[in-house]
């Protein structure tokens, strides 16, 4: 059965996350009749679903046309945005149109900034693939390009009108990227739902074996708990939508180390997510039981918990420093655990007690 599950922004119109079983795309069908239609997509994720798509709702637009970017989060770039634009405007795209992210996070980012910047704002509908997209990047509607300079530095605050998915989509999925988007499903978990960390505990085995009815049940509850933070905080304002970056900063640190060709975002959030922890035990915040429980879950499910080998800790640091987006004045933004669920924004850490804490714990 189909799950659905409401998101309101304050002030703007709320949208549905619909989580089929099996991907037939006719939920889109009310939202793109007679409208003209671009669907983006990559090549790895248009030789699995698009024909079926084209053949479900290509007759109902008034045009259905396709941009085929190559895929890569290389991709995620200036270039594959001004494709998008080309096609938009060499075919006549008015304002009714409708654009339709077909795949992952890296295509859910680029057309949901496209949709925001075309016309200045154009409707769209997210159709993630991935798992880490299904739980997190289509829902909340931040959309993004990167810049040479940074990933994500170039984006826009800007809501779909509908996001349409179903499990099915991840039996092709590689277990390293379903691993991956299990990683964001605990950090759920971690920071606002222990009856779900416990729930996830519970039910390894089937998680592990992609059982359909615990997927959707997975990604219903993760999309839900999205929802209460974005309701909260949609701009990313008071801390509260801040706390989805728990595991973030150190897996931010670890990704720029490696030069975002060692661990997949989701794997660096799982590395990242236990030194949270270990960080918040050192500071006195949660009991070790609490880090037990995150990196034994974490292990289960198959997820990295350990530093990579050949991380400099000053290079990991000096990164850390770097991410504009998690830097506050001179100290690093964190977001530490006080139990399973209860996560908290501390702007307060001094760089003096993050080197101990990394000497001590990480770096030993
Ligand atoms: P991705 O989009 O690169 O997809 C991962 C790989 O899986 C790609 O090779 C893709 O072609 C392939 N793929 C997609 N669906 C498939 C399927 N069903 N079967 C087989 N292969 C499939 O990576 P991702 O992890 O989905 O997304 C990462 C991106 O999301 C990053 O750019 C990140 O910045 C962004 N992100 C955005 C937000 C947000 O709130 N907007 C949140 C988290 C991450
Ligand atoms: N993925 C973090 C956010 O949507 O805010």
């Amino acid at each position: 059965m189909m799950k659905k599950v409401l998101v309101s922004p304050k002030g703007k119109p709320s949208y549905e996350v619909l989580i089929d079983a099996q991907m037939d795309f006719s939920p889109l069908i009310p939202f793109i009749a007679k409208k003209q239609v671009l669907v983006v997509t990559n090549d790895t994720v248009k030789t699995l679903f698009y024909a079926k798509m084209e053949a479900e709702l290509s007759s109902q637009a008034s045009s259905f046309l396709l941009c085929e970017l190559k895929d890569g989060e290389q991709y995620k770039s200036h270039e594959s945005l001004n494709q998008i634009y080309q096609i938009l405007l060499k075919n006549n795209y008015t304002r009714e149109c409708v654009l339709v992210a077909l795949g992952g996070g890296v295509i859910g980012d680029i057309t949901g900034f496209a949709a925001a910047t075309y016309l200045r704002g154009v409707s769209v509908i997210q159709v993630p693939t991935t798992l880490l997209s299904q739980v997190d990047s289509s829902v909340g509607g931040k959309t993004a390009i990167n810049h040479l300079l940074g990933k994500n530095m170039i984006g826009a605050f800007f809501q779909p009108q509908l996001v349409y998915t179903a499990t099915n989509v991840l039996d092709t999925l590689s277990d390293r990227e379903y691993r991956a988007g299990l990683a964001e499903v605990v950090k759920y978990g971690c920071i606002i739902d222990g009856v779900f960390f416990d729930y996830l505990e519970k039910h390894v085995t089937e998680i592990r074996a992609k059982d359909p009815s615990v997927l959707s049940y997975i990604i219903a509850r993760s999309c839900a708990l999205k929802a209460e933070v974005v309701k909260a905080d949609e701009l990313e304002k008071t801390g509260v939508r801040a706390l989805l970056n728990l595991g973030h900063t150190f897996g931010h640190g670890i990704e720029c180390c490696q030069n975002y060709t060692g661990l997949r975002h989701g794997e660096a959030v799982g590395v990242g997510m236990v030194i949270a922890a270990k960080f918040s035990y050192q500071l006195g915040l949660v009991n070790a039981d609490v880090v037990k429980r995150i990196s034994n879950l974490l292990q289960a499910l198959l997820i990295p918990v350990e530093m990579p080998e050949g991380i400099d800790q000053e290079a990991f640091v000096a990164a850390m420093l770097r991410d504009k987006k998690n830097v506050d004045g001179k100290n690093i933004t964190f977001v530490l655990l006080g139990g399973i669920g209860q996560a908290r924004v501390d702007k307060t850490i001094s760089m003096e007690k993050l080197k101990i804490f990394l000497e001590t714990e990480v770096f030993v």
